[in-house]
Parts: structure tokens; C-alpha cells; sequence
């Protein structure tokens, strides 16, 4: 029987591949790299020094790891710049819903997130009371498909892993999850989330009862 959900952030709760695009699309060109949007897909879930890394290998660049952390600080200062002006109507349809069906539920909700700027986020959307625990990029030290953020999140809640249920938008995540032996709900193309435990598109109409809990 599921006790606790843990929701991923970026791509679950709120769309915010489309800033962090932006800063790292102006960081490319700097650097006199072409970034672009198929490559930015595939930086879903990754950290952030796993993201700069991606993109200076795609670009041929090679810098000092003295360059790299100034690199990251800029496009993170240029990212909390963008995500400033966020709110709550840039919440995910049906995220919000969901979490407020798990509590009225009973369940326990906790974010597990890569992100090191979720409460930033979680604050400028006005979510950031509903969870129970916060473990995010902050906390953790391993990356998705490391089960770490989600055994975490878990100990947090104090549930046994395998009572809790894992909202995930990206590969890694997915697999994180399964890692951790927890089921999983992925949030996009089930072919490509395929090793979850079950996939919706987006979160719009389902049901966390009869669509989720009822079924798995
Ligand atoms: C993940 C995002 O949730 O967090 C990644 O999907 C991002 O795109 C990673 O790189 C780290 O985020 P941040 O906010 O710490 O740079
Ligand atoms: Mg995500």
C-alpha cells in the first residue's frame, strides 16, 4: 500500500526546462557554442556540472575547472533571474491537484528533486507548505539514476521505500526510482519512460485514486 508520494520538480510540477534553456543557450553562445533545444531535452534531470559538461562536450570546449564553477555561477545567476517572475499559474495542470489529493488521502509528499534552487521555485509558486520534506540538489550528493534523492526522500517521510510512489518526467529519474524499488509514474512519452511503472502525457485529468493507487 503506497504512503508517500515524491514528486520530482522540474518537468513534474513546473516547466522549467524552458528557462534553464535559455541560460544555458546564452552561455553557449559566450563560449561561441550553438546550444539548442534537442539537446536541452536531453539535459532533463541531469544536475547542473553533468549539464555544463554535456554542452562543452557537445561544443568541443574544454575549460578550467576554475572556468567551469565561474560558468555555472553566471547561467545560475542568468536561471534565478528568469525564474524570478514565476507563479502559481505556472504550475503543471494537475500537479497542484495531486498533491492535494495524496494529503487528503493521508499520504505523505515529499519533493526529490536535483534542482539546488527547488525552494526558490517551490516559494514563487506558492507550493512550497504542502510538502512534508524538501530533499533536492541541496541535500544529495549522488545523480539520478541514483536512488539517493528518492531513499532520501523516503527516510524523511519515514516510510519504507516500497511505500512510496515516484512522479518523474525524466529517463534517469525513472530508473532512480526503480533503483530505489519504489513504483513510478512517468509524465511524458511512455516510449521513451517505458520503464515506468505507468506513464501519463501530462497530469491534467488523472485521478491519483482510480487512475494511479487503484491500479498499481
Ligand atoms: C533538474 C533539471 O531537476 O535539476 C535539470 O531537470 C537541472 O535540467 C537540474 O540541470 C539542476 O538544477 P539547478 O536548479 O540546481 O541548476
Ligand atoms: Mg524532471
Amino acid at each position: 500500500m503506497i504512503e508517500g508520494i515524491i514528486f520530482d520538480l522540474d518537468g513534474v510540477i513546473v516547466d522549467t526546462a524552458k528557462y534553464h534553456f535559455q541560460a544555458w543557450k546564452r552561455m553557449a553562445a559566450e563560449l561561441g557554442v550553438n546550444f539548442t533545444e534537442v539537446e536541452n531535452e536531453q539535459l532533463k534531470g541531469v544536475s547542473r556540472r553533468g549539464s555544463i559538461d554535456k554542452i562543452l562536450n557537445w561544443g568541443g570546449i574544454s575549460l578550467s575547472e576554475e572556468e567551469i564553477e565561474k560558468w555555472m555561477r553566471i547561467k545560475n545567476e542568468w536561471y534565478l533571474e528568469y525564474v524570478a517572475g514565476m507563479q502559481p499559474s505556472e504550475i503543471l495542470p494537475g500537479a497542484d491537484r495531486i498533491i492535494a489529493e495524496a494529503k487528503s488521502l493521508g499520504l505523505k509528499v515529499s519533493l526529490g528533486s536535483a534542482s539546488k534552487n527547488s525552494r526558490f521555485i517551490l516559494e514563487k509558486v506558492n507550493l512550497i507548505d504542502q510538502f512534508d520534506a524538501i530533499v533536492d540538489g541541496t541535500v544529495v550528493s549522488a545523480s539520478k539514476p541514483d536512488p539517493e534523492v528518492f531513499l532520501t526522500g523516503a527516510k524523511q517521510l519515514g516510510l519504507e521505500p516500497s511505500k512510496c510512489l515516484v512522479f518523474e518526467d525524466a529517463v534517469a529519474g525513472v530508473q532512480a526510482a526503480n533503483n530505489g524499488n519504489m513504483k513510478v509514474i512517468g509524465v511524458g512519452d511512455s516510449t521513451i519512460l517505458a520503464e515506468a511503472t505507468l506513464t501519463f502525457p501530462n497530469l491534467e485529468n488523472v485521478r491519483l485514486k482510480e487512475d494511479i493507487i487503484d491500479k498499481i
